[in-house]
């Protein structure tokens, strides 16, 4: 365990997993940040009203729907760092992409080429970019609670850019505007948005903060979220996650129930000496065709990526006409550029 991750530990929130967390669902209530930590910050799902996530989905809409000239120098001269303890290709590029669009500057500073690999702990690091003259930390870490203990020890706001097997509550709000917009629902949210509206969330969910914080938020807007997957990537405990959340093992009569699937991958570099039996599982819990036409033809198709086609997912369904995949990604970019506003603009644009 790397300096970095033993202190980020040492604040870090239970995971999935952990039959503590399971005692104590999330309440409906918001969770906001405790004292100290910047309130442009965003550490959780957890911390957001229904008021606050339709204010940020108002501005993601907004910022995405205007010609670029009009927001060009919404952030001109901030400095923002990107602290990436973990590959990202989306999420990375999107908040580097959202930041530059608002005339920001980024620095990234990876765990693969900066002083982090001589042992320098997260703290330190963000210290370094606090004088350094950074104003908004960007952060994904492998340690469940790392972006807590970032945002108190810098007082910067902090976006959590997924942190360990915990959460990752910017992919939630693009996928709730994802699924709002597929829906046809306004991005206006209240608790009964989403009444009648079932989501399931397939594959690994154990080690998954994007399944966790969708978890935490689309039953606050009414939804139902079915959990589906083997006990081994699914303990019974999640049920426990929030209100409104059951667990199904067999994903056909979880796809007939459901108006959303979403697909994850199943995170090999967290199974931690697990044996799963992959032609087992793409038998039983793979996407296809003939899974899909037959159980749920309806149904629009998510994935957070990365896919892994052919296993979790076939290329036929992946690339098909139900697939939101790359609208995801799109509505990242969005939604990020609404994040970095809130953050350092206080919302105002
Ligand atoms: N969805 C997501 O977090 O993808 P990246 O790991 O590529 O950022």
């Amino acid at each position: 365990m790397s300096p970095a991750t033993k202190s980020a530990s040492k604040s870090a929130p239970k995971s999935v997993p952990k039959k503590a967390a399971a005692q104590s669902p999330q309440p409906k209530a918001t969770t906001p940040p405790a004292d100290g930590i910047h309130p442009g910050s965003l550490l959780s799902i957890t911390q957001l009203s229904l008021e606050e996530v339709s204010n940020i989905l108002a501005l993601a809409e907004r910022l995405a729907g205007e010609p670029l000239s009009k927001h060009a120098t919404l952030l001109e001269n901030r400095k923002l760092a990107l602290l990436f303890y973990e590959s990202s290709t989306r999420t990375r590029t999107s908040f580097e992409l959202a930041a530059k669009s608002l005339g920001a500057m980024t620095t990234l500073v990876s765990d693969k080429s900066s002083s982090i690999e001589k042992g320098e702990s997260l703290k330190d690091t963000g210290l370094t970019l606090r004088a350094l003259g950074a104003e908004c930390i960007i952060l994904r870490h492998n340690a469940s609670g790392s972006p807590y203990l970032l945002a108190k020890h810098t007082g910067l706001p902090v976006l959590n850019a997924g942190d360990g097997m915990h959460e990752h509550p910017s992919q939630a709000l693009l996928d709730l505007r994802t699924i709002l917009s597929r829906l046809g629902k306004k991005q206006a949210v209240t608790e009964t948005t989403l009444d009648g509206i079932t989501v399931c969330i397939t594959g690994d969910i154990l080690h998954s903060r994007v399944a966790r914080s969708n978890a935490l938020l689309l039953p606050r807007l009414g939804a139902k979220v079915i959990l589906c997957g083997p006990q081994q990537l699914l303990p019974p405990e999640a049920v426990d996650l929030s209100p409104g959340i059951t667990l199904e093992r067999d994903f056909d009569k979880a796809l007939q129930q459901s108006q959303v699937a979403m697909m994850l991958r199943i995170q090999k570099e967290r199974l931690a000496g697990m044996q799963i039996d992959l032609a087992d599982y793409q038998k039983q819990y793979q996407l296809n065709e003939d899974r899909y036409f037959k159980h749920a033809p309806n149904a629009v198709v998510m994935h957070p990526g990365p896919m892994i086609r052919g296993l979790e997912i076939t290329a036929d369904i992946a690339d098909g006409p139900s697939s939101a995949i790359e609208e995801q990604v799109r509505n990242g970019l969005a939604i990020r550029m609404a994040l970095l506003a809130r953050a350092l603009n206080g919302g105002a644009a």
